[in-house]
């Protein structure tokens, strides 16, 4: 398959790394196309872990190209760090990591409006504080936004700055309402030296990035595009306006990656076998039952922590409604469960299969946060099982208990699971 896209199903950390990882050697390429350095990406091969925050899984394979594309938002530091924590362990990129000339380039200013707007009393979404949502603001908003090709002419970048760092200043001692003296100024010239400080270090890696892919494609080369967020988070079609600022799903590859819809030919859906939210927004599902819940239990045997921030994940039932309602906009083909294990021991398991909102039953999901909040789960509780299933590498490995929720969730969301996970490791794996 020249082109296949492999998306996260649910609110994010799905194990989307450990897929694309394990595709990575088929692929010649993998590909960023949205968000920055708010994901937070594990793989556990050989005994060793990786957490990739801004750059491709496909880092860590020797043969694979990583590409950041342009719908991807950058900070340089960032960057820059896991480039070198990849070669103090013997991963070395140059020639095999480049950055589209496109990209948008994330400033301190970014961060500072993040942190303001985020600490205000009201209107809080819960982010992850990597200025991610400010730079995608001045990426629209066209005044103020700064790409990557421009760091790369120190005089035009100076001159960027001048322009942009006051107005930045301004905005924020309003933002900062009646705090301002608490705020120092940012100084255009010290940003400036910083950038072009990195700019140097950054510069063997520009390149136009959606025409290296546009050649690959007519090369016959096989290219695979990883997703950072989930659906659920996608700007239009997720839980707005407790989302992210760019569009996850695989209409953003057309968009972040300057890559036609047509190369892109097959479609994994990632889901976990339960589900999990980072930040604020609305839940169906929650598990919001107390430090001795199950919630708990759960957050605890999947380590279910926030990889960027450390915040404990919300953790809940898997929601059939929901990833429905994702897989129909991603056009998934197939989908993956990730991390069965986590649910052995657990006595009954409940799937939701249908909503009611104001006594009404429904199995559509109203995406708009306002309207989401008022839907209890409807369930359908099924056995658990109690092996340990860590070590199981067919189907027929696993108790039938644990091959009856499977099929369940085949059913449920209408895709074949072809892929079953059941713990961090590339070989803890089923490949149906
Ligand atoms: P991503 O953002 O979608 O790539 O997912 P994250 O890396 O943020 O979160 C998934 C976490 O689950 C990581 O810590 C993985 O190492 C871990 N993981 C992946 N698959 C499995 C699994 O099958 N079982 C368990 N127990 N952990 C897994
Ligand atoms: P990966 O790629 C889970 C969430 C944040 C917050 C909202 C907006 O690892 O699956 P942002 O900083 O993007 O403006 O925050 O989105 N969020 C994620 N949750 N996994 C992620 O990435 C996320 N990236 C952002 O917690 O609720
Ligand atoms: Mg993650």
């Amino acid at each position: 398959m020249p082109g296949t896209c492999v998306v996260g199903l649910q609110w994010g950390d799905e194990a989307k790394g450990k897929i694309v990882d394990l595709l990575g050697d088929k692929f010649d390429f993998v590909v960023r196309y949205n968000g920055g350095a708010n994901a937070g990406h594990t793989v556990v091969a050989n005994g060793k872990t990786f957490k990739l925050s801004l750059l491709p899984t496909g880092v860590i394979r020797p043969n694979v190209r990583s590409v950041i594309g342009n719908g991807v938002v950058i900070y340089p530091p960032r960057f820059l760090e896991e480039v070198g924590q990849l070669r103090a362990g013997g991963i070395e990129l140059s020639g095999s990591l480049v950055l589209s000339d496109h990209a948008h380039v994330i400033f301190p200013y970014h961060m500072e409006e993040e942190r303001l707007a985020e600490s205000g009393a009201e209107g809080k979404i819960g982010t992850t504080g990597r200025g991610i949502g400010p730079c995608y603001q001045d990426k629209v908003g066209r005044r103020f936004g700064i790409r990557v090709g421009e760091l790369l002419h120190p005089a035009h970048l100076r001159d960027r700055l001048r322009y942009v760092v006051p107005f930045k200043n301004r905005l924020m001692a309003a933002f900062a309402n009646g705090h301002a003296s608490a705020l120092k100024p940012l100084d255009p010239e010290a940003i400036s030296d910083e950038y072009l400080g990195y700019a140097e270090s950054i510069r063997p890696y520009v390149t136009d990035t959606s025409r290296l892919l546009q050649d690959a494609f007519r090369d016959g080369k096989r290219v695979l595009f990883e997703a950072a967020q989930g659906s659920l988070l996608d700007v239009d079609h997720g839980t707005y306006p407790y989302v992210t600022s760019s569009s996850s799903l695989p209409s953003g590859i057309w968009g972040g990656a300057g890559v036609p819809a047509k190369n892109i030919q097959r479609i994994i859906g990632v889901v976990k076998a339960y589900t999990t939210r980072v930040g604020k927004g609305p839940f169906p599902t929650e598990l919001d039952d107390g430090p001795e819940g199950l919630g708990e239990r759960i957050r605890k045997i999947g380590r279910e922590y926030g990889t960027v921030t450390g915040r404990p994940r919300r953790v809940g039932w898997f929601d059939a409604v929901a990833v429905r309602y994702t897989a129909a906009l991603a056009g998934a083909d197939e989908i993956t469960v990730m991390l069965l294990d986590v649910l052995s021991g657990l006595p009954e398991l409940n799937l939701c299969t249908a909503y009611d909102i104001d006594n009404e039953r429904t199995t559509h999901f109203p995406s708009d946060s306002f309207q989401l909040e008022r839907c209890r789960p409807i369930y359908e509780t099924i056995p658990g099982w109690r092996e340990d299933i860590t070590a199981a590498r067919t189907l027929s490995d696993l108790p039938t208990a644990a091959r009856q929720y499977l099929d369940r969730i085949e059913e449920l969301v209408g895709l074949r699971v072809t892929v079953v996970s059941v713990g961090p490791d590339r070989v803890q794996t089923i490949l149906v």
